[in-house]
């Protein structure tokens, strides 16, 4: 036998020296939920581990993130139901809890990197990521104004990169327009490029209460069985002028980030899902999966598909386990 692959597997030097792949504290991004308020932690019921925090506590986590090495941060409002209304007004209300917040923390971590998220969904008692019609479809066009407006409004208080998870046509350009037009040409674009219409999103939803009233996300997410439509995706984002391509989820979609990754020069950015999260804690719970192994392996499989960034909830634990 000339060939013995085993070779390259004998000691833990030699792994380690052909190690193809490496997680590093850089590529995570962190996922968190912002709560109106002070003093505050509410446990995702669905999402073991992650909790949602007022201000004052979040400034607390994420100066603990920043010491294990995760340095961005994507940062979700929960909106009370009180301040939900059809056209999602408190998204661009200057003087909003959420927009309040993320000035603090920009001026308390500068050095930080904040994303916020794009989509009229938290804020809309249709909750939906657009403008709903009398008959319940969504409209494009007339949502791209509030979006933004919300864009502008997130940008202005000085974070890095705006998110738009919509799925509305054209957002990307529309919102690239208006960050130029008013001196923000340095803010960054990471566009939720391929955003399928997933069940794994059930406890982000728990999260922010933000599950649609009626009717489903299935005209403007993608459809889970479709791999060409999202080069479509691609294309126009790169068109559009988006500085990273983000696939959404990441585990059930690792053929899409590969795909993006082989066609496209900008950076990949996974998105690892409530659900994803949620499946592993719960198997872990239960004693049924090795929580740490299973963890590390999820992620690392991400990158190994060719995601350059990984939006995850493991990131504070797999970073406290990589130290
Ligand atoms: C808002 C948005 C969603 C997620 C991120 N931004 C939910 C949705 O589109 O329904 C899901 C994130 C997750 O499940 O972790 N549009």
């Amino acid at each position: 036998m000339l060939r013995r692959p085993r070779r390259n597997r004998k000691t833990a030097a030699i792994r380690s020296m052909v190690e193809e792949n490496k997680l590093s504290t850089s590529d995570f991004m962190y996922p968190m939920f912002l709560l109106e308020g002070k003093s505050k932690s509410i446990e995702v019921e669905s999402m073991p581990g992650i909790h949602r925090l007022s201000i004052d506590l979040m400034l607390k986590e994420i100066e603990a993130c920043l010491n294990l090495g995760i340095r961005s941060f994507d940062i979700f409002p929960v909106v009370d139901e009180k301040h939900k209304d059809k056209l999602a007004t408190q998204s661009h209300n200057p003087d909003f809890f959420y927009l309040k917040a993320l000035e603090e923390i920009k001026n308390k971590f500068p050095e930080a990197c904040i994303m916020t998220d794009v989509a009229m969904d938290p804020y809309s008692t249709d909750g939906h990521d657009g403008v709903v019609d009398e008959d319940g479809s969504i409209l494009n066009d007339e949502s791209l104004e509030i979006l933004g407006a919300m864009a502008l409004a997130q940008a202005e208080t000085g974070i890095d990169i705006i998110g738009p998870s919509d799925m509305m046509d054209g957002r990307v350009e529309y919102i690239r327009d208006i960050l130029d037009d008013n001196g923000y040409e340095d803010t960054s674009i990471m566009s939720y490029t391929a955003k399928y219409a997933s069940a794994f999103y059930g406890p982000f939803r728990d999260a922010l209460d933000s599950a649609p009233k009626s009717g489903d996300k299935k005209t403007y997410q993608m459809n889970p069985a479709n791999l060409r439509e999202a080069i479509i995706e691609a294309e126009l984002d790169e068109e559009e002028g988006a500085d990273f391509l983000m696939v959404k989820p990441a585990l059930a979609y690792l053929d899409v980030i590969k795909l993006l990754r082989d066609n496209f020069d900008l950076p990949i950015t996974a998105y690892n899902v409530s659900g994803e999260y949620a499946m592993i804690k719960a198997a872990a719970q239960k004693g049924w999966l090795d929580n740490d192994a299973t963890m590390m392996e999820a992620l690392l499989s991400m990158k190994r598909a060719g995601a350059k960034v990984i939006l995850t909830y493991f990131a504070k634990e797999a970073a406290q386990l990589m130290k």
